[in-house]
């Protein structure tokens, strides 16, 4: 329990934290790079050079702190973020680590105003947050090894690489040691662990499964991302590198962004390859539910599972629409709105940019925050920062 003294100290310092959030985190990362190198095996390196994952957790350490003598409003974030340290295996020996570095940290940044009391009320506060994390991640890996499942990470085969089109592949991964899959929710993701060559570190990557849950293979849909700045090292790697009858590591699925079991009507919005956890949900879909499927992409070469979602929606009697950006722009209220009623469900899944665009239109059509689903690939907190900003 921590004391009301300590309470206090911790909210009259959110204002702090609020404005040197982001410098703390960084000098934190720094700080504990230098100390412990091997932790860059889990860190994702283009989060840390995009800035992101700084963002995510000043942004964590702030809500903490405004709820610290009540974490009941923070359990879904804490429970999201334990999905993610659970797949990358994160234990409860490397809390301490981050603690250390993290008070070291605000010391640095704060200096002076960095009081031994208020040292002390964090290294406290702290103290209460690691518990719950470790707490509910060692549930997590328990339902993990449950049905037959595994604890950490596990060498899987390569049964099969497919191209779906110019810029996605899809890899068919089976356990090397011949053992039966364990269930799992359409719209979760597994982790993948590999060290790409030129590569000092070996890099986690999350990824959605991308077909309905069986026993034998599970299937990963990766686009290719070497365009970009920084290009993706690990798609890159998957695509150029890892071919059939090569190994992978992997972790058990993990994940929160899920069909809901109602009857409401359900509409998918997917932009670009955030098609992936939305197709995966479609198909898992039985008779007896309104579907309404908006399936978009810039342009006709690069949208992919085009025929499968259009095959699985006529199945179901619901409505399939593209919409390709290249000709006919952004996505607008008047595309989205005809299939919105009173009860709708809606899931969407695609860039940053993309889905806020998506929320709003439902903010705006009335759509209850309870009925808007959303994930998007990258640290789950920027863009929550951004809609509820
Ligand atoms: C109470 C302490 C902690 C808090 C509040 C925290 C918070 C977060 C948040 C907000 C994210 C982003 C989640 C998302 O992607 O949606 C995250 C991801 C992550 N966390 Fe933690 N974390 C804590 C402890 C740790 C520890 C002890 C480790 C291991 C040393 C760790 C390693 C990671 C890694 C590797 C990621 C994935 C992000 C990436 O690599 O880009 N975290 N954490």
């Amino acid at each position: 329990m921590l004391s009301q003294q300590t309470i206090d100290i911790i909210k009259s310092t959110v204002p702090v934290l609020e404005q040197h959030g982001v410098t703390i985190t960084k000098t934190f990362y720094q700080n504990m790079f230098t100390e412990h190198p091997e932790l860059l095996n889990i860190f994702n390196k283009a989060n840390q050079q995009r800035g992101r994952q700084q963002t995510a957790l000043a942004n964590t350490v702030i809500a903490a702190a405004k709820y610290i003598d009540n974490l009941e409003p923070i359990v879904p974030v804490v429970m999201q973020i334990a999905h993610k340290h659970r797949a990358l295996g994160i234990l409860p020996e490397h809390y301490p680590i981050v603690g250390e570095n993290l008070l070291k940290a605000i010391k640095q940044v704060l200096g002076d105003a960095a009081t031994d009391d208020i040292i002390g009320a964090w290294a406290n506060a702290y103290g209460v947050i690691a518990d719950v994390f470790i707490s509910v991640e060692e549930d997590l890996y328990k339902q993990a090894e449950a049905n037959g499942g595994w604890r950490l990470f596990k060498p899987f085969k390569v049964a099969k690489k497919v191209e779906e089109n110019a810029e996605v592949t899809s890899f068919y991964l089976v356990p090397e040691d011949g053992s039966k899959l364990p269930p799992f929710k359409p719209g979760q993701y597994i982790t993948v662990r590999a060290k790409a060559a030129g590569e000092e570190y070996v890099q986690n990557r999350h990824y959605t499964l991308s077909q309905p849950s069986n026993v034998n293979e599970f299937r990963i849909s990766v686009k290719r991302e070497d365009e970009c700045d920084p290009k993706g090292v690990i798609s890159t790697y998957l695509h150029n590198s890892l071919n059939e009858g090569n190994t992978i590591e992997v972790s058990a699925p993990a994940g929160l962004f899920t069909l809901d079991e109602s009857n409401n009507p359900v509409l998918f919005v997917s932009g670009g390859i955030g098609v992936t956890p939305l197709n995966t949900m479609l198909q898992s879909m039985t008779s007896g539910r309104d579907v309404t499927f908006v399936h978009t992409a810039r342009n006709e070469n690069v949208i992919a599972f085009k025929e499968q979602i259009e095959n699985k929606v006529n199945e179901l009697k619901g409505t399939y629409k593209t919409h390709y950006s290249d000709a006919e722009g952004f996505i607008t209220k008047e595309v989205l709105a005809p299939y919105i009623t009173a009860n709708t469900e809606i899931y969407t899944c695609g860039p940053a940019p993309f889905m806020e665009t998506v929320i709003s239109i439902a903010k705006e059509l009335n759509v209850p925050d309870e009925k808007i689903h959303y994930e998007f690939f990258g640290p789950a907190m920027t863009i929550k920062a951004l809609v509820h900003a």
